[in-house]
């Protein structure tokens, strides 16, 4: 009897076969297969002889390759894939077997799939990866969801492949349900806003400033000394560096301006307008994105419409600029990551998830694409009070709105005299403008709305629920 797999594995495409390759270096023995059987074949010939992979060419094949109950990874395209695959699995699970999708699914798909497979005892576990191919290669940020049973079943293999920060792994238990895929939703919803920050301080060196791209790639790599530190800040001065080898200009002057964009970013501002729960730096990044890829309607109207004349600005705004553009981009940052974590806690008190913030936190520590020296202070934060609401209440965070809300207040007064675009630096401000006042004209919101649709109102002086005429 040839001996079993402690895992399989559905999937090798870029992210399952790094995935594949990790879980066998760290001693596990495990079995591929994939739906189309040359990806498999070309997989087989590349396996290093000292790991344990054994390629299947059928789904029967593959299940009875696998000790039990089985540990079954899902590394498929999100969506209907993911059925297609489970539909094929189905006739084959028993009860006990825990299957692991670790695609970018919807948490609803995620909840449905766990209803369905419930019923044949099968636990269904919505696993959140991040970090890429070379994070499936060496080391993932892993947010886990599910069956608690289904967690505790397969943790010593998340916490061994899983990156590590201060030695402790950055794997964990995200909560119940689809909790894992909430939190890996979220964590690009937070990556959307962080690359449209660092995308709208390059164009406002560039475009505004004048600045080029390898000075621009100066000014990101002086911000990588301290708190600022992050995958995306050290990624982009590769990025501004990198010439390209035909013409020997930096290779992103001459990338087609108009971002992609998969989906999860969207769910996620679709997710917390549904939560009631604010994230406009979020919906901000998803917003500009869609306008870049209206290519040809921008280039219309850029030869169609005249600009208003822009006072130049002067020496020693110039000046002032880059220094106010570090301090925004800071509070910025930290105002998606704020709007990110609020989302994922109302979430989890809104569907009875359970989640633990300073568990997410800590698991995005590295590994993941949002991994930032910032995170560490916020998990310092919630380790003085993990009940708060908005990490924003916390007083470290208060101390620094205090030093930089100025930075970025100065910032965008100035560039609207640049021409340059500031949707997620103006939503941030916004944000934390709104979010801080007492009192806000919602008050005359009310009132219209009680005016033409008789909706009612309250009052600030007495309690009850009150109908004027308005007229
Ligand atoms: N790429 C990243 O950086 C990244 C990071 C985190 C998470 N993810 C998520 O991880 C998952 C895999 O991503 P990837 O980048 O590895 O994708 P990929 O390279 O495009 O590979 C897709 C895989 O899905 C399989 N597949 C597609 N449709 C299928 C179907 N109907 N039935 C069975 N198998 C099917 C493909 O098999 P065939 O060879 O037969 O086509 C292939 O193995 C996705 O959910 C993605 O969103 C990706």
């Amino acid at each position: 009897m040839p001996e079993r797999s402690y895992v399989g594995l559905i999937g090798l495409g870029v992210m399952g076969e790094n995935l594949a390759i990790n879980i066998a270096s760290h001693g596990y023995s495990i079995s591929v297969y994939n739906r189309t059987t040359e990806r498999t074949r070309d997989f087989e010939k590349r396996i290093p002889q000292s790991l344990n992979i054994k390629a299947t060419y059928s789904v029967g094949d593959f299940i009875k390759s696998l000790e039990r109950p089985r540990r079954v990874i899902l590394m498929v395209k999100a969506g209907k894939p993911v059925d297609e695959v489970l539909t094929l699995l189905r006739p084959y699970l028993d009860a006990g077997d825990v299957v692991f999708d670790c695609g970018n699914s919807f948490f609803r798909d995620t909840e449905r799939r766990q209803e369905e497979l419930q019923g044949l005892g099968v636990i269904f576990m919505g696993v959140g990866v991040s970090g890429g191919e070379e994070g499936a290669l060496k080391g993932p940020s892993i947010m886990v969801g599910g069956e608690e049973s289904g967690y505790e079943q397969s943790r010593e293999l998340w916490e061994s492949i899983a990156a590590k920060a201060d030695g402790e792994p950055c794997a964990g238990y995200m909560g119940r349900a689809g909790a894992g895929h909430f939190v890996k939703m979220t964590h690009n919803g937070i990556e959307y806003a962080l690359l449209q920050l660092i995308a709208e301080s390059y164009d406002i060196m560039t475009w505004g400033l004048g600045l080029s791209t390898a000075e621009a790639r100066d000014v990101f790599a002086e911000w990588l000394d301290g708190e600022l530190r992050s995958y995306l800040l050290e990624i982009t001065v590769d990025a501004l560096s990198y010439l390209d080898e035909e013409t020997g200009k930096p290779l992103v002057e001459l990338v087609l301006d108009k971002a992609e964009q998969k989906g999860t970013g969207k769910w996620t501002s679709q997710t917390a307008l549904d939560l009631g729960i604010p994230t406009p730096s979020i919906d901000a990044a998803v917003v500009a994105r869609i306008i870049s890829s209206h290519k040809q309607l921008r280039e219309k109207l850029s030869r169609k419409t005249v600009k208003p004349r822009l006072n130049e600005l002067s020496y020693v705004e110039k000046e002032d600029l880059i220094e106010n553009l570090k301090k925004a981009f800071h509070l910025s940052s930290i105002l998606s990551y704020a709007q990110g974590l609020h989302l994922i806690k109302q979430a989890s008190n809104e569907y009875s998830y359970g989640t633990d913030l300073i568990n997410v936190v800590k698991v995005w520590r590295n590994g993941c694409i949002i991994r930032s020296n910032l995170l560490e202070r916020i998990v310092k934060a919630l380790g003085d009070d993990p009940s708060m609401e908005n990490i924003l209440l916390h007083r470290e965070f208060i101390e620094i709105i205090a030093y930089e809300e100025q930075g970025l207040r100065s910032l965008l007064s100035v560039v609207k005299r640049l021409d340059t675009p500031t949707p997620v630096f103006d939503a941030s401000l916004n944000y934390l403008i709104a979010l801080r006042r007492g009192r806000l004209p919602a008050s005359l919101i009310q009132a219209l709305r009680d005016r033409f649709g008789s909706h009612g109102y309250e009052r600030i002086d007495k309690p009850g629920r009150f109908h004027s005429s308005w007229r």
